[in-house]
Formats: C-alpha cells, structure tokens, sequence
C-alpha cells in the first residue's frame, strides 16, 4: 500500500485530465471551478484503496474514482443551491460567483461527465459500476429530498435522521470503496463487506459533518451555525430536543420555526447544543459509530496489515476538523 498522499497526488493529477474548459465558458468553467476548488478527495482516495487493497492495478481505477468526485462535487453545486449556502471550501459557491441557472446546468453537466468517466472500462465491469453508480445516485437524490422535508417537517425521529443521512452521504461512501474492488475483482461476499464498512464510515462522517456545521472553524470552509439558519434536523438538534427540559425545548422549537438569518439565533440554538449536553452526547455518536464500522472490518479477507491500513484511516477521519 502506498501513503495516503500518494494516492491523492495521483488522483488530483489526474482529475486535471478529465474535464476540458471549452466553450461555452459558463457551461464549463463553474466546473473547473468546483473540482479545482480543493477537499480533501476522500471518496476518490477510498476507490484508489480499495482496488489496491484487493489486488488490483489502482491506476486502472483512476477513471472510476474521478467519476465518484465529479459526482460528488455536482451533488454539492446543488446542495448548495438547496442550502442557501454562499461558502464551500472557504470560497463562494458556484451558484453564489454566477448564478442559480448556472450552477443548475453546470451540475448537470457534471452528472453525466460523471457517467462519461466510466466509458473506458471493458463492458463487464462498465455494467457492475454503472449499476452501483446508478443506484446509488437516486438514493442520494432521495436523502437529499428527505433532508429537505426535514426543515419544515415537525417530528423527526433520530431512526429518520439517520435513514437520511444514509441515503444522502454514506452510500457514496460505500460505492467509492466497492467500486475499487469491482475493478480489483473481488469476490462478491469481499465487496458487499467494503461496501457497509463504507456506509458505517460515512454515517460517521456526516454525524461529525453536522457536528463541525456548528463548531467547527473557518477551516471547515463553510458558514459556522449555517444548518442552523436553514432549520437543518441535524444530530444536534435531535439530541437537544431528547435531552433538553421543558424550557430548553421550548426555546429551540420556536428558533426552528422562523425563518430568520441572525448571529443571534445562531449564537442561542449552539448555547442549546451545549447545555443539554447534545454536544457531547453526539461526539459519543461518533465514536460509537467509528467503532462499528471498525468491528465489520474484522470480517473483510484482508491481510493484518491492510486491515490496520483502513482502520488508521477510519481513525483519523473521525479526528477530522475539516
Ligand atoms: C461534504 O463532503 C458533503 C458531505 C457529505 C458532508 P466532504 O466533507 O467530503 O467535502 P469535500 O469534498 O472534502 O469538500
Ligand atoms: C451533504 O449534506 C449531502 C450531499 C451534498 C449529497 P450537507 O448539506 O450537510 O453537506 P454540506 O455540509 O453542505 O457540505
Ligand atoms: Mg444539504
Ligand atoms: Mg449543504
Ligand atoms: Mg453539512
């Protein structure tokens, strides 16, 4: 196995070779914009590792990883339409530098260079991924919806919440890892295992997303307290609601049915968070959900040393600040 670095050079070099800025110039340079943008390319990174883990070339899996990017980052050019959001990766969102139009025909466009990335594999393996790609598009289209309904919806449940975030996040997660093993050739029993170590992982990812949305800092590259301004049943907010009394939960209900944008509401919902000990109870939540996802690696046939290799990186992406 290679280091971590290694791979993300690689795949950032060539992520330069896969989409060409050509006219029209606002077509393609929102796209350029956002790929260029930087992240930390995990989901890519996680395909490269995967196809090396179980035997494979991880060159050959290239072109799969930069189609799970592509993917990813045209779900955040609408996500952030979606969202209200003005800032990604600390600069201005697509739709914020042009416009709504914009950012809706250039995500599109991303979607299906997404899709073009998986032409070059031989027409078996183009099947097995674009199967898994195709289902697990829609099911982020779904959790995206339910995300949505949330904000207005007045009960949720955290087995609601956490069905969501599965759909919206964490399925991709477990794709960007099977699609690498699809093209290592892994049986079908080693691939279905990735694949819910991959979920597991990103549910833990989107907890800790949720959790640094309110107290993270400017390197998270996103509006401290903007789940909040948007009314976002996010972790956080489900565990306020269980732990706080009465008062407490008075306060946070009516902060959630406004509309309104300020530092303040921003300012009372997080002393809330804190309060009810919702903060802390969700750190907990992601340790918790670290360590199963840690636990299914037991199970994968892998040597020692690679299994040490995914859970060190597992690790130090629940110590994430970014
Ligand atoms: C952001 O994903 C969207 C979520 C699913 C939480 P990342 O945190 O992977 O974003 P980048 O690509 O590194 O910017
Ligand atoms: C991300 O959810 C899910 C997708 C983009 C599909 P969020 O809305 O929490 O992601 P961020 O926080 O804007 O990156
Ligand atoms: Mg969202
Ligand atoms: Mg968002
Ligand atoms: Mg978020």
């Amino acid at each position: 196995m290679n280091s971590i670095n290694h791979y993300r050079e690689e795949f950032l070099a060539h992520l330069k070779t896969s989409i060409a800025v050509k006219e029209p110039r606002n077509l393609y340079e929102p796209i350029d914009y956002i790929l260029q943008l930087g992240g930390k390319r995990l989901r890519p990174v996680l395909t490269l590792i995967a196809a090396d883990l179980f035997g494979g070339d991880y060159r050959k899996a290239l072109p799969a990883a930069a189609a799970v990017e592509v993917f990813h980052n045209f779900s955040l050019v609408h996500d952030d339409i979606m969202d209200n959001a003005s800032l990604r990766r600390g600069k201005a969102t697509v739709h914020q530098k042009w416009n709504s139009n914009i950012a809706i025909l250039s995500g599109d466009a991303m979607l299906i260079c997404a899709y073009r990335l998986l032409e070059s594999y031989p027409p078996d393996t183009f099947a097995a991924l674009a199967k898994l790609f195709s289902k697990t598009a829609l099911e982020v289209c779904e959790g995206q919806q339910w995300d949505m309904d949330f904000e207005t919806q007045t009960q949720v449940s955290i087995p609601q919440y956490l069905q969501m975030i599965r759909y919206k996040t964490a399925v991709l997660v477990g794709a960007a890892l099977q699609m690498g093993t699809i093209i290592a050739g892994a049986s079908i029993e080693n691939q279905r295992l990735i694949y819910d170590f991959g979920v597991t992982i990103g549910l833990a990812f989107q907890l800790q997303d949720d959790y640094l949305d309110t107290f993270g800092d400017e390197a998270f590259g996103k509006k401290i307290g903007g789940d909040i301004l948007e009314n976002k049943k996010t972790i956080l907010y489900l565990k306020t609601l269980a732990l706080a009394d009465e008062a407490q939960r008075n306060t946070l209900i009516a902060q959630y049915t406004t509309s309104e944008e300020s530092d303040e509401k921003i300012a009372i919902v997080t002393q809330l968070f804190r309060q009810t000990g919702a903060a802390e109870a969700v750190r907990d939540e992601i340790t918790r959900t670290t360590d199963e996802a840690l636990n299914l690696l037991e199970h994968i046939t892998i040597s020692d040393e690679n299994r040490a290799y995914l859970k060190q990186f597992a690790l130090e992406l629940m110590n994430r600040k970014v």
